[in-house]
């Protein structure tokens, strides 16, 4: 599995003289490292240089996510796993290749429940994103509706909470149930570096071999 780094600088400073490969960091909607069979837990973002427009990170509530579904469609997906990718990370074609294969070789496809329950609050959050390939069970062609449709919910502005960062401000989030994004609006000729860490999460789910479907 792979290793958790203990901090993570996600910057678009030339590193060695090459652009950063952390310079996409978080481009789609997703919970930290959920291409693991221990996602995180939660984690801080720590602000040291922003741009003066843009580069805001959005978070969404999954509890909300969750509960504003119907009876039927929560019963649906009670029982669902769903297929967490790390190839479906954005911006992964912008990375050196060997590194990204790298990455894949050691992250292997991990199925999730895709309804969680949060081991403190006791609480159901959804727990799909948009880094979920398909249902365990179900084709990829019957899958991809249903996740973009879960993901439009999950993201609507009702649930929305957007962050603009000010230097030296320390966010710190539950991946449990939340989902978030890093916004590439800004100018990218302007510096943003932020340090971010997770806290190891509780075991959850297997790896998924296409081929079965099954648990190994
Ligand atoms: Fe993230």
């Amino acid at each position: 599995m792979q290793e958790h780094p203990e901090i993570l600088l996600v910057t678009n400073r030339m590193r060695n003289g090459k652009a950063s490969e952390t310079r996409n960091t978080g481009r789609n909607w997703h919970s930290d490292l959920s291409y693991t069979n221990h996602p995180a837990r939660g984690s801080l973002l720590w602000c040291e240089e922003r741009p003066d427009v843009g580069g805001d990170t959005m978070f969404t509530n999954m509890y909300f996510a969750y509960e504003t579904l119907s009876d039927k469609l929560k019963g649906f997906l009670d029982s669902l796993y769903a297929v967490h990718d790390v190839s479906m990370t954005k911006g992964l074609d912008k990375r050196d290749p060997e590194k990204v294969a790298e990455l894949k070789r050691l992250n292997p496809p991990i199925a999730h429940p895709v309804v969680r329950t949060h081991p403190e609050t006791g609480r159901k959050a959804l727990y799909v994103s948009e880094r979920v390939r398909t249902f365990v069970g179900m084709t990829e062609d019957e899958s991809r509706p249903i996740l973009k449709f879960l993901c439009e919910h999950a993201t609507q502005p009702e649930f929305v909470y957007r962050h603009q960062w000010r230097v030296h401000d320390l966010l710190m989030w539950d991946n449990r149930c939340t989902m978030h994004v890093a916004l590439a609006d800004f100018d990218q000729t302007k510096t943003r570096h932020m340090q971010r860490t997770s806290l190891l999460g509780e075991p959850s789910g297997f790896i998924y071999s296409e081929n079965e479907g099954e648990r190994h």
